[in-house]
């Protein structure tokens, strides 16, 4: 047997996160900028929603630029997060003569953004890929980091790759013409990323929600700072730990973005991913990982409220008083956040300062209290 030794050197990267106003008139220009001139066609995936309302800009946009459009539509929302929706983009790209020199924009929500880029990710083993994120939860955190991929019909998120974005472009403008659940669920990540992230971004997010109550959209620079901010919390996040390493529990590991996801993840399965947006559920999640968290005394009662406070401002969730705990429980211990055999916890020592905990370490009765206090305490309010 012969041993070859190859070392291949960490591929660095580095990429800019442009958030401002109107600026989806501007992307061909910085495309371009990044791509350099020898890119002439741009592939642009989107969904007809998204497209009807911001493609005829970015089209016009890319093309000012130089850039050949080839467009095409996916479907709208969760289910076409899939293999099958991959493998049709990806013939698509073929058909339409997308060569190895060529990129691929994903234009839209999370869903189009994780879909698209593993489209790019594997399409000739990885073309250039940019993102334009347009709904709240895909400007603070989907788009940026690299994670992109498909669910497969055991679960969510179950394959895909890392391919960093060489742009991400967050035009505020596009916010406005969100539902209101959505904005509610992206208010909810920004919560999550404000509660492990530091005070002062916790801080920023709930003085935002709570000056702009019924105007949050109102396009404004402190919303542009807020934005700008939770970005770059979640790329220093990425920075720090580029492939979620799985042997990191420290309190700036990649993993500790799951706060609230290892419930709300139950939450969602549990309801057939019908009743809530995924921030929705996220919301529920970290209602619960701070009850758990005061609950083997890791956190103040004190900084509990500052979490159920900063949670309620984000809107109102749907209802969840009805699902079984002892479902609840068991869907938590399918979660695949699990390394050996075990379910990681990211709980709260204090806002600003997250903790990973080994399911092992729980008790499955506080946890078990801890949910029905839960659903019970918000059923009260
Ligand atoms: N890759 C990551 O790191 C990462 C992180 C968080 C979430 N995600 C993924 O992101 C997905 C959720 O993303 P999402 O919350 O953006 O959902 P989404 O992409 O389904 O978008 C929500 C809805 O809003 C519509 N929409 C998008 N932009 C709009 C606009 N400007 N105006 C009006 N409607 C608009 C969409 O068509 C869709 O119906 C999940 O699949 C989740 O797994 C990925
Ligand atoms: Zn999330």
């Amino acid at each position: 047997m012969q041993r070859l030794q190859i070392s291949v050197p960490a591929q660095p990267f580095k990429y800019e996160i442009l958030v401002g106003r109107g600026i989806l008139s501007a992307a061909g220009r910085e495309i371009r900028r990044r791509l350099g001139r020898q890119v002439q066609r741009l592939a642009l995936i989107s969904n007809k929603k998204v497209s009807n309302l911001y493609g005829p800009l970015v089209v016009e946009s890319l093309e000012a630029s130089g850039f050949q459009i080839s467009s095409w539509l996916m479907g709208d929302g969760e289910r076409y997060k899939s293999l099958k929706t991959v493998e049709t983009a990806l013939q698509f790209l073929s058909e339409h003569g997308i060569e190895r020199t060529d990129g691929l924009v994903g234009l839209g929500g999370g869903v189009t953004g994780d879909l698209a880029g593993f489209a790019a990710a594997m399409y000739l083993r990885g073309i250039s890929f940019v993102q334009i994120p347009t709904t709240l939860v895909s400007q603070v955190d989907a788009s940026i980091g690299g994670k992109v991929g498909v669910n497969l019909s055991s679960g969510k998120n179950r394959a895909g790759a890392f391919h960093q974005p060489d742009v991400v472009i967050a035009d505020l403008e596009t916010l406005k013409t969100l539902p209101a659940r959505e904005l509610t669920a992206g208010w909810c990540e920004c919560i999550k990323q404000g509660a492990i992230g530091s005070r002062k971004l916790f801080k920023q997010t709930v003085d935002y929600l709570s000056q702009t109550e019924g105007e949050r959209m109102a396009v404004s620079s402190q919303l542009e700072h807020l934005i700008a901010a939770h970005g770059a919390f979640k790329a220093s996040i990425v920075r720090a730990d580029v492939r979620e390493s799985p042997e990191r529990t420290d309190p700036r590991s990649r993993r500790i973005l799951n706060f609230g996801h290892t419930v709300g993840h139950a939450l969602e399965e549990l309801t057939g991913y019908r009743r809530f947006r995924h921030g929705e559920a996220v919301g529920w999640g970290m209602l619960l990982a701070g009850e758990l968290s005061k609950n083997l005394g890791l956190l103040d009662q004190s900084e509990l409220e500052l979490l159920r406070a900063g949670i309620r401002l984000c809107g109102p969730l749907p209802a969840a008083e009805d699902i079984d705990v002892d479902a609840i429980l068991s869907a938590v211990t399918r979660d695949k956040k699990r390394a050996r055999g075990q379910v990681q916890w990211v709980l709260l020592e204090r806002i600003g300062r997250p903790r990973m905990v080994n399911g092992k370490e729980i008790d499955v009765n506080s946890l078990r209290t801890s949910i029905r206090d839960i659903l019970q305490k918000r059923n009260d309010e």
